[in-house]
């Protein structure tokens, strides 16, 4: 049944601009993905944006850590930032940056009609400041004990130790995380939006019913506790717009975040002619706007956001939907443990349609948390995608290849399960639409057990045996391709990669209307494995090579722009524990299996180690037989996945293909201490 062509915006979470994507971010991104595939699929005009949040002291002092500009720092990042959602298929309409003319223009026009309107107050507040660094310092850059417990080492917002939330202005011993200096307390005039005064248009948002359970409780408990004055301006130095008429004030990087969207869109309107501003933004616009978020970012969403678009005069968003975050193997993502899995980690060792699938079979409407078990994973995917759906078409092409011609049987008489399959469109596509997503995928892998059943029961290979039966074949085969051809339909928006190729073989293109169609008379090309089983050690190099870019030094880190700041004061003694020694590198070779390490043997001037260094990407091991470098000699000995290290030969650089390894100068003999 066609429906009406709606016009719909999505946006996902802007992530910062200074730092890797993980798996964890990726939950999100696939989500609205797969939604907005979705309806792009049934033909509504549907537009996806996102960009990246490039604002605030975090991404400022980063670059200075670097030694770059806040700009240099964005761009690098926004880069990789693309890379990994392109690779994981997240098919933005367009990629932005907060960092935009497009949103300085709409930051400053919705600040200047909310000024206009009487929403902005000012109020001198009394903040931490860092006399050395000469800045006042975020909460997060404050440390000092708890004031409650005691705790030494603790951020100025809460305790990690006792759970108490407190200001930094209470914590005991405070230092400033930038330069170690004891802040000072110091007066500023802050810009205040009046949150407060959308309080009744807020309720009535909470009451539409359209909302998320567990979002309308939390903003329940929000007015319970009453509502604030939001603090939007920040002092100098600040990587942020500055505001119209306050020099040396900026905007709080949460005012131009979520305008974000708005600037993404706008870039994408103007450079493509796709949409019309104006037609999805302005108040009472016919357009669908949703906000795929996570559950921790709510009260910018829920309550911030909607109260600045009615200030300004801008329609509000139709839906803010929240997602639960990931565990891994049931506990937090842990650095130690490996499942702090980046998402270039990830790429480097899986199909990005499996995690796509195993999310999708896992999401609901519901803001809950979603383990990701990876020993689950690996037989979920097996099972569902190779297993049951492209089981249905091994099973059947090699038939239709070789005995048919390629070509479908041109009159197909027994259509029940065809028919059956075809009416299953409706509801999947309900749970879609309503982001029941592990349903739809119950529903189609229900599908999938019938036409294995159904291949099983006819025996096709048993039939062939049988010249006189070879229509019986065709026609039997011709169903089960047509069977497989209707699930992978359906599987389109979740696993876009597979139905690519899927296409390819089928030689058709795929629109969701496309399952009312029934394949017969019509040639296929040649039949290829469409989609490998997860191999458990593939799973097993991803954690491992997380692992190892936790514990190896930033240098090592495999394309993250990332200097570390300089390390807590040692004394002459810790240093001394080090055993620094001269290494000639005897022999190096490629490591089978291995992504990113190089096994190296070292001459110690007679004692002989076997090093594992990840500077794969940038030697080849010609390049460093003969090299003298330099090792920590008396590292404990550690068990890698490829055998034991026997120390560390020592590297410079950012990672990657930039890494350098130490020379001594010519003269120092393999084996002499460093010191
Ligand atoms: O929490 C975050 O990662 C923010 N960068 C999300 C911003 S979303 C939107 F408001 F821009
Ligand atoms: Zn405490």
């Amino acid at each position: 049944m066609p429906t009406a062509m709606r016009k719909i915006l999505v946006t996902n979470a802007l992530p910062y601009a200074n730092g890797p994507i993980h798996i964890g971010h990726m939950l999100g991104y696939i989500q609205a993905d797969i939604w907005v595939r979705f309806q792009k699929f049934r033909g509504h005009e549907c537009h996806y944006v996102c960009a990246d949040d490039a604002h605030g002291t975090p991404i400022m002092l980063k670059a200075q850590q670097l030694g770059i500009e806040p700009e240099q720092l964005i761009a690098q990042i926004k880069e990789s930032h693309q890379a990994d959602f392109a690779d994981f298929h997240i098919a933005f309409d367009n990629y932005h940056s907060t960092h935009s003319d497009e949103n300085r223009e709409l930051a400053e026009l919705i600040y200047t009609r909310l000024r206009n309107q009487g929403y902005i107050k000012t109020k001198t507040i009394e903040q931490l400041y860092d006399p050395e660094k000469q800045m006042f310092l975020p909460d997060r850059f404050v440390k000092g004990d708890c004031p409650k417990c005691g705790a030494t080492d603790q951020y100025g917002d809460n305790c990690d130790v006792c759970g108490a939330t407190y200001s930094p202005t209470e914590l005991k011993n405070p230092k400033s995380a930038v330069s170690g200096a004891t802040p000072e307390l110091r007066q500023s005039e802050h810009y205040f939006f009046d949150l407060p005064a959308f309080e009744s248009m807020l309720k009535e948002w909470t009451r539409s019913g359209s909302l998320q359970d567990e979002m309308a409780n939390k903003l329940n408990e929000w007015f319970e506790a009453g509502l604030q004055m939001w603090d939007i301006s920040r002092d100098a130095p600040y990587f942020g717009f500055e505001i119209p008429d306050a020099p040396g004030k900026y905007f709080y990087v949460w005012l131009d975040a979520p305008i974000g969207y708005m600037g993404s869109f706008k870039h994408y309107c103007n450079t493509t002619n796709k949409a019309d501003f104006d037609d999805y933004w302005q108040l009472g616009s016919d357009a669908e706007l949703y906000h795929f978020i996570g559950k921790d970012i709510i009260y910018f969403h829920s309550l911030f956001w909607p109260a600045m678009l009615k200030g300004a005069n801008f329609r509000q968003p139709t839906n803010v939907w929240a997602h639960g975050f990931i565990t891994v193997n049931g506990t937090k993502m842990s650095k130690s443990k490996g499942t702090f899995i980046m998402a270039r980690t990830y790429l480097d060792h899986l199909d990005p349609d499996y995690l796509r699938y195993y999310f999708a079979a896992k999401l609901t409407s519901r803001i809950d948390d979603l383990d990701l078990n990876l020993t689950d994973f690996a037989q979920r995917v097996n099972s569902d995608l190779v297993g049951k759906v492209v089981n249905i078409a091994s099973r059947c092409a090699s038939f239709i290849t070789k005995k048919f011609d390629s070509t479908l049987a041109v009159e197909i008489t027994d259509r029940t399960l065809i028919h059956e399959f075809q009416a299953a469109a409706e509801p999947i596509a309900l749970a879609f639409e309503k982001r029941e997503f592990a349903k739809a995928m119950r529903d189609i892998m229900a599908l999938a057990d019938k036409a294995n059943l159904y291949i099983a029961e006819q025996e096709p290979w048993q039939l062939i045996k049988d010249p006189n039966r070879a229509a019986e074949v065709h026609e039997i085969c011709s169903v089960g391709i047509n069977l497989f051809r209707l699930l992978m339909i359906y599987l389109t928006p979740v696993v876009p990669a597979l139905a690519q190729r899927v296409q390819e073989f089928l030689n058709e293109e795929f629109t969701w209307d496309s399952h009312q169609r029934i394949l017969t008379a019509h040639t296929v090309r040649p039949f290829s494995a469409l989609l490998q089983r997860i191999d458990m050690e593939k799973v097993n190099a991803m954690i491992e090579d997380s692992k190892q870019q936790n514990e190896a030094p930033a240098a090592t880190r495999n394309g993250e722009l990332e200097r570390d700041p300089i390390s807590p004061e040692i004394q002459y003694d810790d240093f001394a524990k080090v055993d620094l020694r001269i290494a000639l590198i005897a022999n190096a070779e490629q490591v089978e299996g291995a992504d990113k390490l190089l096994k190296l043997t070292l001459d110690l001037g007679g004692e002989i180690r076997t090093v594992f260094a990840g500077i794969k990407s940038a030697y080849a091991p010609d390049q460093l037989i003969g090299q003298h470098t330099v090792m920590v000699a008396n590292l404990a000995p550690r068990k890698m996945r490829f055998g034991v290290s026997e120390g560390m030969v020592l590297a410079a650089g950012p990672g990657g293909d930039e890494l350098y390894i130490l020379n001594p100068h010519e003269g120092a003999k393999p084996g002499m201490r460093v010191k």
